[in-house]
């Protein structure tokens, strides 16, 4: 309901008595007018009702499989699917949406994680070969496919330095559309507010699912809605072979009227982390390893197969429709509260104290999809997370799965490739980003690889 400006404001004190948050009223007390000012004006803006009740894991009574195209399905009607996506990629009706509000602290860095340099050869970061892989696209197509970028307000300001610093890595200006997310305060264990400093609460980034409010608050979904923008292919910063030129993935999500694919991988193993794809009470859901129990992650239905067998590798097609649709009707993603250790300015100093951080996650999109698919794919050619700083997940694996991908799309051109170990293939985005660019780009300048190398 709109605000009457003729009626005012009740005071602030009020409602943070209303709210069990007393202990501002007392820290406001202290301040000068100026940052007094400030600090309410942010405690005005809090959504109350939503921080009191995070988001429930859906009741896992009535599971039923999800469903999914399998490899076999796409085997037969993958080429129908591929010409359909190809004609709206030509038509300009795909653009790709990149969440990087992450900062790289499991890497060991405080810098944004798409500024960590991941190629071995050329030691380019995550963001020049993610902005390289839509250049490369663009080339392909003969326009420019938008590429929005989310940026956290820790990593916005760096963002943009970086990019600029780069001339966009070859991305226009235009093409290159940064929004930044929004923040949720943090939490002790009886709900009240943390802080980080006098004046200044203590927030962190609203998770990936801040993507789908700022791309609203931002003007930037009206935008593609203008242009003529029907499919928005969502990946993640981390995924170093997330693919974005894929007409496969966006001819199933016209083909069947879709309003979100999720792409899926059967597990590694029942305690891979990821997310899992689930059916339940008619609706597709992904449900976080988090959530889950060992014992939950072991089960296995009348098939003898896992129950939680699709993991997601946060690879998404989603409707720009189906997102306004959900915009104009006000919808909003729910938190997810986690219990982190937190550095919070505490009785005049700031120390360590186990509190509650809050995020949106992208997927809680699918329960309000009408039509929502999952899409097996390939692991080896489109999962590759930088998530840790050795071991799985890292830097290492994710260069050697790309490595061995790249050798797999030369040979298919006619290139011998024998490696000795340790040794790695860098392919340029910009020379081919899929098989299929490689193969129409491919000049045969060599016909043997025996040693690691960058092609560009
Ligand atoms: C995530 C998914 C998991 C999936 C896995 C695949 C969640 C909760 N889980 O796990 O289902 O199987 O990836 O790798 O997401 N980001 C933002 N803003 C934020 C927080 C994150 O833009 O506020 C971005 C990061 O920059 C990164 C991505 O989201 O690109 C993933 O975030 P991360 O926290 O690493 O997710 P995971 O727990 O690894």
């Amino acid at each position: 309901m709109e605000r009457d400006p003729r009626c005012p404001l009740p005071p602030v004190s009020q409602l943070l008595r209303q709210q069990g948050q007393e202990h501002l009223v007392e820290h406001l007390a202290t301040l000068e007018p100026a940052a007094r000012t400030r600090l309410e004006a942010r405690l005005r803006c809090i959504d109350w009702e939503e921080l009191s009740r995070p988001a429930t894991p859906p009741s896992l009574e009535q599971l039923e499989p999800p469903r999914v195209i399998t490899l076999a399905e796409r085997l037969g009607r993958g080429a129908a699917w591929s010409r359909l996506g190809e004609e709206a990629y030509r038509r300009g009706q795909v653009a790709v949406l990149l969440v990087a509000g992450g900062q790289g602290t499991r890497l060991g860095r405080r810098e944004p994680k798409g500024c960590f340099p991941i190629m071995p050869h050329s030691g380019k970061s995550l963001y020049q070969l993610q902005a390289e892989k839509v250049v490369s696209l663009s080339r392909r197509l003969g326009h420019p496919v938008p590429l929005l970028l989310m940026t956290s307000p820790a990593t916005d300001e760096p963002t943009r330095a970086f990019f600029a610093a780069a001339r966009g890595f070859g991305l226009t200006p235009d093409q290159l559309r940064i929004f930044c997310q929004g923040t949720v305060p943090s939490t002790d264990a009886a709900g009240r507010l943390l802080l980080a400093g006098p004046g200044e609460l203590l927030e962190n980034p609203d998770g990936h699912g801040g993507c789908f409010t700022a791309l609203v608050a931002s003007g930037n979904l009206s935008r593609l809605r203008q242009e003529g923008i029907r499919y928005l292919v969502y990946i993640q910063v981390d995924n170093v072979l997330a693919p974005v030129d894929d007409p496969l993935l966006v001819g199933l999500c016209a083909a069947e009227g879709a309003e979100v694919i999720t792409k899926v991988l059967p597990k590694a193993h029942p305690d891979e982390r990821v997310g899992h794809l689930l059916r339940v009470g008619g609706r597709d859901h992904i449900v976080e390893y988090t959530e889950l129990s060992s014992e939950d992650v072991r089960r296995r239905g009348p098939d003898g197969e896992l129950i939680y067998r699709w993991g997601s590798p946060a690879l998404h097609c989603f409707s720009t429709a189906f997102l306004a649709r959900l915009a104009e009707a006000g919808f909003r993603l729910p938190l997810h509260r986690s219990r982190k250790p937190l550095q919070a300015y505490v009785d005049g100093q700031v120390r360590q104290v186990v509190g509650y951080k809050s995020e949106r996650f992208i997927f809680d999109l699918l329960p309000q999809a009408q039509v929502s698919l999952g899409l097996e794919v390939r692991r080896e050619e489109e999962f590759a997370p930088v998530k840790n700083a050795v071991g799985d997940d890292s830097p290492d694996t994710a260069v050697r799965l790309a490595s061995a991908l790249y050798a797999r799309w030369l040979e298919a051109v006619g290139v011998r490739v024998a490696l000795p170990p340790g040794a790695l293939i860098e392919l340029s985005p910009l020379l081919a980003a899929t098989e299929s660019q490689l193969r129409q780009r491919w000049d045969g300048r060599v016909r043997e690889i025996t040693a690691g190398c960058l092609l560009e």
